[in-house]
């Protein structure tokens, strides 16, 4: 079976885009894959986190993942930080990577802004710790929204310049799972701006914990334009908040956004957003109670990650031992 990899910072309540770009998609491949799923605590802290908020994130998360339907038993859910070979594998791939090729990574490019000079170093190399995080299993599908593409391919990169340097066949090419729509989901307020964790507006995510009064508000008080919907997809052009609800209806009700649009062209934003509201409470609702229940028992939520890490660390640590073979540590 194809191994899986994939993992999200714990850094907030996991909002709409990573469902559609991210968690709907891994849910959908534990069919028929052996799949490792990973919340990359390690990857959260190049970011200063508050360490209590942090460490109850990690639980909502795992709550959050397990309610969306992540099946621990049959596949492995864990955090990054409970598994040691990451780091050891993340080290090497930092003298593997090129200052080159991080250089052009556009996600720490949108970052940093113009203050480079005051962000980690952590962020910096975070690729080559995810790089690490795949490889470590061999994994070779990593299911992500588009914003990751460029860091699957970075690791493609440091795959080739691994076997080449050390002259083995020890790694294969990776490659990026991304959902055909919704790959980017933009912000409700801004639809030039990714939806993110980090924005300050509540009002411009739907976060995977919302009830579904607080789902219809957001929708309602979602940005748009005066213009009634098109009939085609031509007239979405630089109307990029009705393009972005376009692609949201179309990736919760499985359709494609011509199939919306044959539906509601001509429609005003009233009428189409009463239709999106009611379908997005459909799927998210009983997440957002699902994963209030799981909160309840944080015992049971610690339990699902260290049986986890367990699995994960057998699977990871003798990957990691060859490799630090092949380089030539002395063990
Ligand atoms: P992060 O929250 O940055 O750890 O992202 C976890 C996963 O969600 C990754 O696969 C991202 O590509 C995906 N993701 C994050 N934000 C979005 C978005 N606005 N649209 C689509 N996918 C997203
Ligand atoms: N960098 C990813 C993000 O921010 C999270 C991540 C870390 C990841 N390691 C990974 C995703 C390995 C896929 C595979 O979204």
């Amino acid at each position: 079976m194809t191994r899986v990899f994939s993992g999200i910072q714990p850094t907030g309540i996991p909002h709409l885009g990573n469902y559609l770009g991210a968690i709907q998609n891994w849910v959908a491949l534990q069919a028929n894959h052996e799949c490792i799923f990973c919340l990359v605590d390690l990857h959260a802290l190049t970011v200063w986190q508050n360490p209590a908020d942090l460490r109850a994130q990690t639980r909502q998360q795992t709550a959050v993942l397990l309610a969306s339907g992540i099946d621990p038993e049959k596949h492995i859910l864990f955090n990054q930080s409970a598994v040691s070979a990451h780091t050891r594998l993340g080290w090497i791939f930092n003298c593997v990577s090129r200052l080159g090729w991080l250089n052009r990574m556009t996600q720490f490019k949108d970052k940093v802004g113009k203050d480079r000079e005051n962000h980690s170093a952590g962020l910096y190399v975070y690729p080559n710790l995810m790089a690490a995080d795949i490889l470590a299993y061999k994994a070779v599908k990593v299911p992500v929204g588009d914003d990751q593409r460029q860091h699957v391919e970075l690791a493609n990169d440091i795959v080739k310049k691994f076997n080449h340097d050390y002259e083995v066949e020890f790694f294969q090419e990776i490659e990026a799972f991304v959902p055909a729509q919704a790959a980017r989901v933009m912000s409700l307020r801004d639809g030039l701006k990714k939806m993110s964790k980090s924005d300050p507006s509540a009002q411009s995510r739907i976060d995977l914990t919302d009830d579904a009064d607080t789902i219809a508000l957001k929708i309602k008080r979602a940005k748009t334009d005066p213009e009634p919907l098109p009939s085609s997809l031509e007239g979405l052009t630089d109307r990029p908040e009705a393009r972005n609800l376009v692609g949201l209806y179309a990736a919760m009700d499985n359709l494609t956004p011509e199939q919306v649009l044959a539906r509601h062209g001509g429609e005003g934003f009233g009428p189409f957003k009463k239709a999106l509201a009611d379908v997005m409470i459909a799927r998210i609702e009983p997440i957002a109670k699902e994963t209030s229940r799981l909160l309840d028992d944080t015992g049971h939520l610690d339990h699902v990650l260290r049986t986890g890490a367990a699995r994960a660390a057998a699977i990871a640590n003798p990957i990691v031992d060859e490799v630090e073979q092949i380089v030539g540590l002395l063990k």
